[in-house]
């Protein structure tokens, strides 16, 4: 095509497109979009926490297939009361300390499921650990 000719069209919009810096709730939608694609994405990201913290038994519940309800619960080891909150939040996990991502031994290591889910919809999480009492949490 004659792109001299696209200057000319009437059809074709002139004006010069505007490159704005998105903000923090957008930058966050669009990354969760990348981890939870649909209602099963979703199951499948707590199902490998699950097994990552050791659970031996693993129960899913879900509702209208999954848009109104996803649960899953583990018995595995569980997240301490003080670190619910920062689990919850982007880039944040206990499976890497960064230095070499070449030798990844777990499902996860992004620190992005929990926070995608919470951008994406309602996400509410209780835990325990041998130490510490049942905690609430949700973003
Ligand atoms: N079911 C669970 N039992 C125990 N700890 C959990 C559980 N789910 C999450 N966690 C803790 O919360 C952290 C954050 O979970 P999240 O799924 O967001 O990240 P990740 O599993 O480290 O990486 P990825 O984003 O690749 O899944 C985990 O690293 C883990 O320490
Ligand atoms: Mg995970």
């Amino acid at each position: 095509m004659d792109c001299s000719m696209l200057k000319h069209d009437p059809n074709i919009s002139q004006s010069q497109p505007v490159i704005r810096q998105l903000n923090e709730t957008a930058i966050n939608q669009i990354a969760a979009g990348e981890v939870v694609e649909r209602p099963a994405s979703a199951i499948k990201e707590l199902v490998e926490n699950a097994i990552d913290a050791g659970a031996s038994r693993i129960d899913v519940e879900y509702a209208d297939g999954g848009k109104r309800l996803i649960q899953v619960t583990d018995n595995g080891c569980g997240i301490a009361a003080e670190d619910l909150a920062l689990a919850m939040s982007r880039h944040a996990t206990s499976k890497i300390d960064g230095s070499d991502l070449l030798n990844i031994q777990s499902f996860g290591f992004r620190g992005e499921a929990l926070p995608s889910l919470g951008a994406v919809g309602k996400l509410t999480s209780v835990s325990y650990t041998h130490l510490t009492l049942p905690t609430i949490c949700s973003v």
